[in-house]
Parts: structure tokens; sequence; C-alpha cells
């Protein structure tokens, strides 16, 4: 099957249903030419979305890849972040402390290492990785602003923000940010009560989603929390006749009227090939909350 795309906000970017995640990348051990031939088999199945963070150093490898095959880059949305600073990070590892550094000079030196290691001119997205307490929302928009006017950077959007935070950047930001890429998944539902979802809504933008296995401990519980969510996405799994328990979480998420997108994390093109089937799962309002419930350990008042 080949998913279809969707916009991810009125501002006229379209992304894949699904997102193919990167951060994983360094840890799967494929040479440049098993990492093209594991792209085009996901473009293949209709994911033509890829996220990186300069914080994963996935991009280097992913552009050594993107090299053997040039013409796939136009074919394909890059959305990558920037903005985390680990100690070791910088010139001869200099930093001590890891931080966060959303100021305009760090904003566009990221982004010109991004290019460089992506080998290419230009990106679909830029997101601030995560919400830096020394944040100033008008030099950011310069820095955004100043990329966008070079043609760098496409569309700009935000990881990991509060609805505060979001709302910040989104008053002096006169494009509008496309998208705030946060974590939900049945074991770890903060999000759906933060007002976040709720936010992308108003603002006409669609949420991604990372981590929706939880990090694949979905999969393999370690605590009755999760041994309990095991049982109820099994039967729920059942129920609905779909072929896997992923499949029955990935309709979990987009169930969601604010139309999440749902980034994949594995490295398995099996597993892609069985989440994308996720777009014909559809659970009952009931199937649904069981999951809340198993997740919440409690049922709705
Ligand atoms: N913005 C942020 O702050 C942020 C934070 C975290 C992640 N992200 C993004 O979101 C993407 C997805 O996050 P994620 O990797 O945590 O997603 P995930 O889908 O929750 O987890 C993927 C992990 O689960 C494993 N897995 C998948 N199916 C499994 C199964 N049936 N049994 C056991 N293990 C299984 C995968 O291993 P295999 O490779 O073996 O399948 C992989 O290690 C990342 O790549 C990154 O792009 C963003």
């Amino acid at each position: 099957m080949t998913i279809s795309r969707m916009p991810l906000s009125y501002h006229g970017l379209e992304v894949s249903q699904f997102i193919a995640g990167f951060w994983r990348l360094k840890h799967w051990g494929m040479s440049a030419k098993e990492l093209l031939r594991f792209i085009e088999e996901i473009m293949d199945l209709g994911i033509t979305t890829m996220d990186h963070a300069m914080v994963y150093r996935s991009e280097a490898p992913f552009g050594e890849a993107l090299a053997l095959q040039p013409g796939l880059r136009k074919k394909m949305e890059i959305v990558t972040k920037c903005g985390i600073r680990p100690a070791g990070f910088g010139p001869l590892g200099a930093q001590r402390t890891n931080h966060y550094d959303s100021s305009a000079e760090a904003i566009i030196e990221s982004v010109e290492a991004s290019l460089r290691d992506l080998r290419t001119d230009y990106l679909d997205v830029l997101l601030l990785h995560r919400p830096d307490y020394l944040m100033d929302v008008h030099e950011v928009a310069e820095a955004f602003a100043r990329l966008k006017a070079q043609g760098k950077v496409r569309y700009f959007g935000v990881s990991n923000f509060s609805t505060a935070q979001f709302g910040a950047l989104q008053n002096v930001w006169s494009d509008g940010l496309v998208t705030n890429q946060i974590e939900l998944s049945p074991y770890r539902m903060e999000a759906l009560d933060s007002g976040v979802l709720e936010q992308c809504a108003t603002h006409g933008v669609r949420p991604m989603l990372w981590s929706c296995l939880g990090a694949g401990s979905l999969l393999n519980p370690t605590d009755a929390k999760g041994q309990r969510l095991l049982a109820t996405l099994q039967q729920v799994r059942e129920e609905c006749g779909a072929a896997s328990v992923e499949q029955v979480v990935y309709a979990w998420v987009m169930a969601l009227p604010s139309r999440p997108v749902p980034l994949l994390g594995t490295s398995k093109l099996e597993r892609v090939k069985d989440a994308v089937g996720a777009v014909d799962v559809l659970l009952t309002r009931e199937q649904w909350y069981s999951i809340w419930e198993a997740s919440n350990g409690a049922s709705v008042p």
C-alpha cells in the first residue's frame, strides 16, 4: 500500500501521513548504500518526510546516502532541528554543560551545518528542538526571516513547546509556525491535557508526534502500567482486526481531532510497512477509551 500526503498547515507545505525519524540512525549500522535503499523503499510506500536534528548526528550519514542519488532530494521534505548544545559540542569539544541556545547566531550556525551535512541547499522545515529558558522571541524571528530570505529554510516550527512558549513565538513570527513536534503515546498521554494539540488545531497546523511506541517499550513492557496497556492493545487489535498492536497505537493517536502526524523510529522496512497499514484501522470510541483507561489506571469519571 501507498500512503497519501496531507497539508501540515495552511501555509502550503505538504508532508506524508507518517514521517520517518532518524534519531537512532547512528546505531543502525547501515552503509550509505543500505541507507539509500531503505530511504528509497520507504519513499515507495509514500513516506516522503524525513525527520532529523543536528544533535542526532544523523544528517551526515543521510547526506552521504543522498549523494548517491541526488535526484531524490526534491522528492522529499527534510525536517531538522536546532538549539540543543550537548556537552562536548563545539570546536574541540569545548562545551562543558548541556544547554540550549536559540540565539540568532546559534540558529544560523546550526542551519549552515545541517545544509552542509545533508548536502542540500535548503531545508523544508526547521524546528527549535526544545524551549530555551533564555529565548528572545524577537531574535528568533529575525533569524527565521534571514534564513527564509536567503532561501535556506522554507518553513519554521517548534518542538516540545508549551502552549505559552508556542504562543510567544507565534505572536512575533509573521509567517506563523507550522507545527509543534511533541511526545505522545498511550503510555505518555500528558499532551492530551496540556492544550498543545488544541492550540495546533486552532492555528491550523498539525502536531508531529514522537515516540508513539514509547521508544519500543510499549511492545516490551517492564512495569504494571505497560503490561496492562499491552494486554488492552492486544485485545483491541483482536476486536478491530488490525494486523498488529503497533497499528492500533498509530490508529489511536491519529484518531485525535488535531490530526497529528506520527513519526516512525524503526530501522526495519517490515515494521514501516506494517505501520502505514494503520491508516485503514478505525477504533470505536469505546476502544479508544479502553486504551486511555489502561494507561490511566482508572476509568474516566
Ligand atoms: N523532537 C524531539 O524531542 C524528539 C524526541 C525523540 C524522538 N524524536 C523523533 O521521533 C522519531 C521516533 O521516535 P522513536 O524512535 O522514539 O519512536 P518509536 O517508534 O516509539 O520507537 C522506535 C524504537 O522502537 C523499536 N521498535 C519498533 N517496533 C518495535 C517492536 N515491535 N518491538 C520492539 N521494538 C520495536 C525500534 O527498533 P527497530 O529499529 O529495531 O525497529 C526503535 O528502536 C525519532 O527518530 C526522531 O526523529 C523527536
